[in-house]
C-alpha cells in the first residue's frame, strides 16, 4: 500500500478540490468576482466533506485565487482569473521549464527527442499519395458528403476482420466507432463516463496528455506504478477495493514513456479485476505494431467477455499521423454513448483520411511497410542506447514503442538539464511531465524515433557531454 499513502500525501483529496476548482475558473464557468458554490453546496455536488472543500478554499484564498466576504461566501479574485494564462505566458516566452507536452513541442529544437513521433521520412508518403488518386477515382463525391458518424462501414468491417484474425478480438463493426486520433478517444471517453471528482487510476507515469485530460474533466488521479513485469497487483486489487475507481487508463503495450509490455498472465487477471470492482479499463495501443523481435501479447480485450475494457488502437504512430484515424473498440451501452459525443465532437472523421487510411491498410505495402520501419527504429534505438550506455545512464531496454525511459545521473536534475540542453537545440521530456504525481525529477523521456541516424548521434553526443559539465 506504500504508493497509494504516497499518492495521498501527494495529491490530498482537498488538493484536487483546488485543482479541480481552478479548472473550473479556467474553464470560464465563473469569472473574476462571481460567487463559487457554496461548501454545503459543492461538497454535496461533488460527493466529499464539507471540510474537504473547507481546506480547499481556504488553501485557494490563501494563495489569492479566490477571497472571501464576510457573510457572503467566496469570490473568484483576479488572480484567479488569470492564473492559467500568466502560467502559459511565462511558460512560453522566458526560460522557465514547460509544464505540458504542448509546450515542449512549440520549443523548435534540431535535435528532436521529445517527439514520440516517427521521423517522416520513414513514413509511407509516396505511396499514401497513390492511395489519394485511387480513392478520387473510386470515390468521386468523397469530399461532398459527411462521413458517418461512427466511422466508414468498409472501414470498421475491414478493422473487425483485422482484429479478430491477428489479435483474437471477437467484434462487430457496430461495436467500432473511428475517432480522430486517440486524443480525441481519451477526450470522449473522459466526458461521458466522468462526473466530477469521479476516480480514475492512471499509471505512473503515463501519457502526460491523458493526465491533462482527466484533470480537466475534474477527475480525481490515483497513480499506479507500471514497470517492468507489469503492476503489483494486489496492490491494484488494495486500490480498486478502497477507491472504488470509474476507471484505469492503461498503455500495457510497449508504454508510453517506458516501452514496458504487461505480460500476457496478468491481462486476464486484470480483466476479472476490473470486472470484480466495476472498474473499466481504458486501454490505450498505439504501440502494438511497433516491435522489434516479438510482437506483443494480445490486448487485454481479448480478454474481456463482459464489456468492461474500452480498446483505443491509433494507427497516427506509424501509418500517418496526419490522417488522424483511431479506432474504439466497445461494447453497448457505452458505444451508444460515444456516437452522441463523436457526432457533438465533430459529426465523423474525415471520410477521405478514413478512405485513403483504408486502402492503404488493406494493402500488402503496409506489411512491407511495417517489416522495414522496425528494422529502421531498431537501429535507431541502438544508437540512443550506444550513447547512453558510455554516459553510464540507466535505462530499461524496451520491446517496441518509440521512446527510452531515462534515469539521469544521482546528482542531476531533469530541469537543469533541459534548461541547458534547450541552449543547445535538443528537447526531451522532463520525467516530471510524465507522473500524475509531478514528481520524478531525475527522470526524462527519450524518443529514438523521430531524429534521423545523424541528428540522433550527434544530438545524443551533445547531450551527454553537456550532463558532465552541470
Ligand atoms: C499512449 C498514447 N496515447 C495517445 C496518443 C495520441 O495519439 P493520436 O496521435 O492518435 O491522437 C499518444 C501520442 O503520443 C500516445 O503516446
Amino acid at each position: 500500500m506504500k504508493k497509494v499513502i504516497d499518492s495521498r500525501q501527494n495529491h490530498p483529496l482537498f488538493r484536487q478540490v483546488y485543482d479541480y476548482m481552478l479548472n473550473r475558473i479556467d474553464r470560464g464557468e465563473w469569472t473574476v468576482h462571481t460567487k463559487l458554490p457554496s461548501i454545503r453546496l459543492l461538497a454535496e455536488e461533488i460527493n466529499v466533506h464539507r471540510l474537504t472543500v473547507f481546506k480547499a478554499y481556504r488553501s485557494l484564498t490563501e494563495d489569492g485565487k479566490i477571497y472571501v466576504k464576510d457573510k457572503s461566501g467566496y469570490f473568484v479574485s483576479e488572480e484567479g482569473f488569470c492564473s492559467r494564462e500568466i502560467q502559459e505566458g511565462n511558460n512560453c516566452t522566458n526560460n522557465a521549464v514547460p509544464t505540458t507536452l504542448s509546450e515542449i513541442h512549440r520549443i523548435p529544437a534540431k535535435y528532436q527527442f521529445s517527439q514520440a513521433l516517427i521521423d517522416p521520412n520513414l513514413l509511407p508518403n509516396i505511396y499514401l499519395s497513390d492511395y489519394v488518386k485511387k480513392v478520387f477515382d473510386l470515390y468521386p463525391k468523397v469530399m461532398g458528403t459527411y462521413a458517418n458518424i461512427q466511422g466508414d462501414d468498409e472501414l470498421r468491417e475491414s478493422l473487425c476482420q483485422h482484429y479478430r484474425e491477428n489479435h483474437r478480438l471477437q467484434l462487430s463493426s457496430d461495436e467500432l466507432l473511428i475517432t480522430t486520433g486517440a486524443q480525441q478517444a481519451i477526450s470522449m471517453i473522459a466526458q461521458v463516463m466522468l462526473g466530477p471528482m469521479d476516480t480514475v487510476l492512471i499509471e505512473r507515469p503515463t501519457y502526460s496528455k491523458a493526465i491533462e485530460i482527466f484533470r480537466r474533466q475534474g477527475a480525481r488521479l490515483i497513480a499506479v506504478s507500471i514497470k517492468q513485469v507489469g503492476y503489483d497487483l494486489a496492490e491494484l486489487e488494495t486500490v480498486m477495493r478502497t477507491y472504488k475507481p470509474r476507471m484505469f487508463y492503461m498503455n500495457p503495450t510497449h508504454h508510453n514513456p517506458t516501452g514496458y509490455t504487461v505480460p500476457a498472465w496478468q491481462r486476464k487477471l486484470l480483466v476479472e479485476l476490473a470486472e470484480k470492482y466495476r472498474c473499466l479499463l481504458v486501454e490505450d495501443d498505439p504501440f502494438r505494431d511497433i516491435y522489434f523481435n516479438n510482437p506483443p501479447p494480445p490486448p487485454l480485450f481479448a480478454y474481456d467477455t463482459e464489456g468492461w475494457v474500452i480498446y483505443i488502437n491509433s494507427f497516427s504512430k506509424y501509418i500517418a499521423p496526419g490522417l488522424r484515424i483511431c479506432a474504439i473498440a466497445c461494447r453497448n451501452p457505452l458505444m451508444e454513448q460515444l456516437i452522441k459525443a463523436k457526432s457533438l465532437a465533430d459529426n465523423g472523421t474525415p471520410l477521405l483520411n478514413q478512405k485513403i487510411f483504408l486502402h492503404y491498410y488493406t494493402s500488402q505495402r503496409l506489411q512491407q511497410h511495417l517489416g522495414k520501419l522496425r528494422i529502421a527504429l531498431q537501429v535507431h534505438k541502438e544508437i540512443m542506447e550506444e550513447e547512453l550506455t558510455q554516459a553510464g545512464w540507466e535505462w530499461s531496454a524496451p520491446e517496441g514503442g518509440l521512446n527510452l525511459w531515462v534515469k539521469l545521473p544521482e546528482d542531476m536534475s531533469a530541469e537543469t538539464l533541459f534548461r541547458a540542453s534547450r541552449e543547445q537545440s535538443i528537447s526531451f521530456v522532463p520525467g516530471e511531465i510524465c507522473d500524475p504525481l509531478g514528481e520524478q525529477k531525475s527522470w526524462i523521456r527519450l524518443s529514438y524515433s523521430f531524429a534521423n541516424e545523424i541528428l540522433l548521434r550527434e544530438g545524443m553526443q551533445r547531450l551527454t557531454a553537456l550532463s558532465r559539465t552541470l
